[in-house]
């Protein structure tokens, strides 16, 4: 019998069209028929630091939209125990589908350049048992909420709009053109479910919010390669990270200076607007 992982004790690697589910499967990825097909490409031309480089990149890109699968399930779960309204659970609903379409897309490109898909192993995310409110348990649930879909989701959807602009490869192109058109809502599903509960909270509740999301914005600034000194920051990007961009990704710097900008431009009008003080400047020397 064909297992859905490989045996290994830290990583699973990916199937996508295992069972007979493949034909559901499929119609989700191409959007019932909407998106184009993947666009012909040839790595042969391509140094093969470049395309051993990319298909990393692509990797990891994989790893956090697999990861999205996971907390957006987690997600729907919770809020429906929390008896959200139809339409917020729906919306969460909607992202976990959303997040398995962006898990084959960047399969795919990790195979268009020669890697094979995987994910680490790694242990559920525990729904609190406790949801109702005023508990600690509707607390974790909802600042989980705030921290993964308004802050996280939020502005990684602004950097796959950035890549998507700096992209010249037409199969970069095509990927992150499927990814983005979704991801450009899971921000905003985020705060208006926010909108539902955080601004009634007291203000030490919200205080205690505002700390997390502060924690959170340093613990993605650096999974994106953050801080970098000013003269890193500022220097132009090497013959292999202009390739590595027309392939759909960026460079350490181009990602922090769209990160600082969301972060200064929408992240903090948008949490005091939730009644959400955060006490964070981000450097923005680029
Ligand atoms: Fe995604
Ligand atoms: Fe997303």
């Amino acid at each position: 019998m064909q297992l859905g992982y490989d045996e290994g004790m830290d990583r699973i690697f990916l199937q996508r069209e295992a069972t007979r589910l493949k034909v559901v499967h499929r119609q989700r990825v191409q959007r019932q028929g909407d998106a184009d097909p993947a666009p012909a490409f040839s790595a042969a031309e391509l140094p093969a630091s470049v395309v051993s480089a990319a298909a990393a990149g692509w990797q990891r890109l994989l790893e956090t939209e697999y990861e999205s699968v996971v907390i957006a399930g987690w997600m729907t779960s919770a809020l429906a125990r929390l008896g959200a309204p139809l339409d917020v659970i729906g919306a969460f609903g909607r992202v976990v589908e959303d997040e398995i379409r962006h898990v084959d897309i960047c399969a795919q490109m990790v195979e268009r350049f020669g890697g094979r898909p995987s994910v680490p192993r790694a242990a559920v995310p525990p729904v609190p048992l406790q949801l109702e409110p005023g508990t600690e348990g509707e607390f974790e649930v909802l600042s989980g909420l705030v921290s993964f879909f308004c802050v996280f989701e939020h502005l990684s959807g602004l950097v796959f709009r950035q890549a998507l602009g700096a992209a010249q490869v037409g199969l970069a192109r095509w990927a992150l053109s499927e990814i983005f058109r979704d991801e450009a809502f899971h921000g905003a599903f985020g705060y208006e479910a926010a909108k539902l509960y955080v601004p009634s909270w007291d203000e030490a509740r919200r205080a205690r919010l505002g700390q997390r999301v502060v924690a959170d914005v340093r613990r993605f600034e650096q999974r994106l390669g953050g801080p970098l000194p000013a003269e890193a920051e500022a220097r132009p990007p090497d013959p292999e990270a202009e390739a590595l961009e027309r392939l759909g990704l960026l460079s350490t710097p181009a990602l922090l200076g769209t990160f600082y900008a969301g972060v200064q431009q929408q992240l903090l009008p948008r949490m005091a607007e939730l009644g959400v003080p955060l006490d964070l400047r981000v450097e923005r020397r680029a």
